[in-house]
C-alpha cells in the first residue's frame, strides 16, 4: 500500500508575497521550484546547498543498482550560443550532453539520501531510479532506495542516450506494452508517490504518460532531454562534443528546447483534464528550459503543479531560486492571483485544433463585417431604429 506523502512546511525561498507553497500527492513543497534529476542533486554536498538555498524540493541524480556498468566520458557537454552584441557574453540557449545516471557506488548515493533525510527532514527529497527490465531489480531497487526515508520516486523512462541495449530509460519510455508492465512491478512494490519521466523523443507523449497513469503511477514529470547533436566543428570536421575524435547523439536541454516541453506539457495536461478527471491527486511537473520565474508560470499555466530546472542551476547556481520565486510572485500580484492553484491550468482551454481556429475566424471576420457595414441593403431600413440603422454608416 502506497501511503500519501507527509505534510511538512518549513522556510525556504518566496515565503514573503502571494503564496508559493503546493501540495502535490500530499507533498507540501514551500514553493513548486524542484531541482531536476542530473548534475544539481548529484552528491550530499550540492542537494544540501540546494535545500539551504530554498529550492522547493530537490529529485537527486538517477542510481540504478550496478554503477559499474555506468561508465562516464569527458568532455560530455557541448553549448549552442546566441550571437552576442559587441563586448557582450554569448548567451547559452542550448546545451547537449552525453552524461548517463550516476557513476557513483549506490551504496554510497544511498547513505547520501538517508543523511540528507536526517539532517531536512522537513524537506522534500525524491530520488530518481533506472533499471533493466527485470521484475526483482526494479522490487529491489524501490526497497533499497525507500528505506533511506525519501518522500517520493521519479523513474527515469527517458534518459535517451546510453544503454539502450539493456532496455533502460528512453528505450523502456518508448515502448508502452513494456512500459505497462514495469510501471505495474513499481507501483505493486512501491509505498511512496511515484513520477514517471517522460522522453519527449516520440511520436506522441501522451501515449506512455497514459500508460503511466493506468498503471498506477502518481505523477508524470516531462519532459527529459531532446535528441540532438550539437554541431559539427568546421575546422576538424569533428562533431560536438568531441571525445578522442568521435561523438554520439545526446539529450538536449536549456532555453531553446522550452517551446518543445511547453508543448508536450500543454498535451499531458490535456490528456489528464480529458482522462482522469476525478484523480485530483494526480500531478504534473513541467520541465525545459525554465530560467526565469516567468518561464514557470507559463508551464502552470498549462497546468502543471511543480516546475523542475536542471541547466538553469548549471548556467546560474543555487542562489538562483530566490529570483525565480521573485518573478513568480510578481507575475502573481500582477494579477491578483494569491496561490498557485489560483491559475494552474488557465490557459488550457484556449488551445484548440487549427479546424476550430478557421471556424472562429470565420465567425469573428463575418460579425466584423457586419458591424462595418451597417445595414447590407436599402431594404433593411425601418422605421423605428433609423437614427441608429444610419449612424451606423457614418464614418466619423
Ligand atoms: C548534464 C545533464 C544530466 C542529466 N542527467 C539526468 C539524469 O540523470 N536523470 C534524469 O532523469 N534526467 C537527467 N537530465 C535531464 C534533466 O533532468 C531535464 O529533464 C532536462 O535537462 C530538461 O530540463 P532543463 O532544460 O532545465 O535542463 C540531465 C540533464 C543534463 C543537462
Amino acid at each position: 500500500m502506497k501511503r500519501s506523502g507527509r505534510v511538512r512546511v518549513q522556510a525556504a525561498a518566496g515565503t514573503e508575497g502571494p503564496d508559493l507553497s503546493v501540495t502535490v500527492n500530499g507533498l507540501k513543497l514551500p514553493n513548486p521550484f524542484v531541482i531536476a534529476s542530473g548534475p544539481p542533486g548529484t552528491n550530499y554536498t550540492v542537494m544540501k546547498r540546494a535545500f539551504d538555498e530554498g529550492w522547493g524540493a530537490v529529485i537527486a541524480k538517477t542510481v540504478s543498482l550496478d554503477s559499474s556498468k555506468v561508465v562516464n566520458v569527458t568532455p560530455r557537454y557541448a553549448k549552442l550560443k546566441a550571437l552576442a552584441a559587441s563586448g557582450t557574453k554569448a548567451e547559452v540557449i542550448g546545451w547537449e550532453n552525453i552524461e548517463l545516471i550516476s557513476d557513483r557506488p549506490f551504496e554510497t548515493m544511498l547513505a547520501e539520501l538517508k543523511q540528507l533525510k536526517e539532517e531536512y527532514p522537513d524537506r522534500i527529497l525524491i530520488a530518481s531510479i533506472m533499471e533493466e527490465y527485470n521484475r526483482n531489480s526494479w522490487e529491489e531497487i524501490i526497497e533499497r532506495v525507500e528505506a533511506t526515508g525519501v518522500d517520493a520516486l521519479e523513474i527515469n523512462f527517458s534518459c535517451p542516450h546510453g544503454m539502450p541495449e539493456r532496455k533502460m530509460g528512453a528505450a523502456m519510455g518508448q515502448d508502452c506494452v513494456l512500459l505497462d508492465e514495469v510501471c505495474g512491478w513499481i507501483n505493486a512494490k512501491a509505498s511512496v508517490p511515484v513520477w514517471a519521466k517522460m522522453t519527449p523523443n516520440i511520436t506522441d507523449i501522451t501515449h506512455p504518460a497514459r500508460t503511466a497513469l493506468r498503471a498506477g503511477c502518481e505523477g508524470i514529470a516531462a519532459i527529459n532531454t531532446i535528441m540532438s547533436v550539437m554541431g559539427i566543428n568546421l575546422d576538424t570536421l569533428r562533431p560536438e562534443p568531441c571525445v578522442e575524435g568521435y561523438s554520439t547523439p545526446g539529450g538536449y536541454s536549456s532555453k531553446a528546447v522550452r517551446p518543445i516541453a511547453l508543448a508536450k506539457v500543454m498535451s499531458i495536461a490535456q490528456m489528464m483534464k480529458a482522462e482522469f478527471p476525478s484523480s485530483s491527486n494526480l500531478s504534473l511537473s513541467g520541465i525545459g528550459g525554465v530560467e526565469t520565474g516567468n518561464d514557470a508560470a507559463e508551464f502552470i499555466l498549462l497546468g502543471a503543479n511543480t516546475v523542475q530546472v536542471c541547466t538553469g542551476v548549471m548556467l546560474h547556481g543555487y542562489g538562483h531560486v530566490k529570483s525565480l520565486c521573485t518573478e513568480l510572485q510578481a507575475f502573481m500580484s500582477k494579477h491578483g492571483f494569491t496561490s498557485i492553484e489560483d491559475f494552474r491550468g488557465a490557459s488550457l482551454d484556449y488551445f484548440t485544433t487549427h479546424a476550430d481556429l478557421v471556424k472562429r475566424q470565420r465567425e469573428a471576420i463575418e460579425k466584423k463585417q457586419k458591424v462595418r457595414k451597417g445595414l447590407a441593403s436599402d431594404k433593411d431600413w425601418t422605421g423605428e431604429g433609423f437614427v441608429k440603422e444610419t449612424e451606423t454608416m457614418v464614418s466619423n
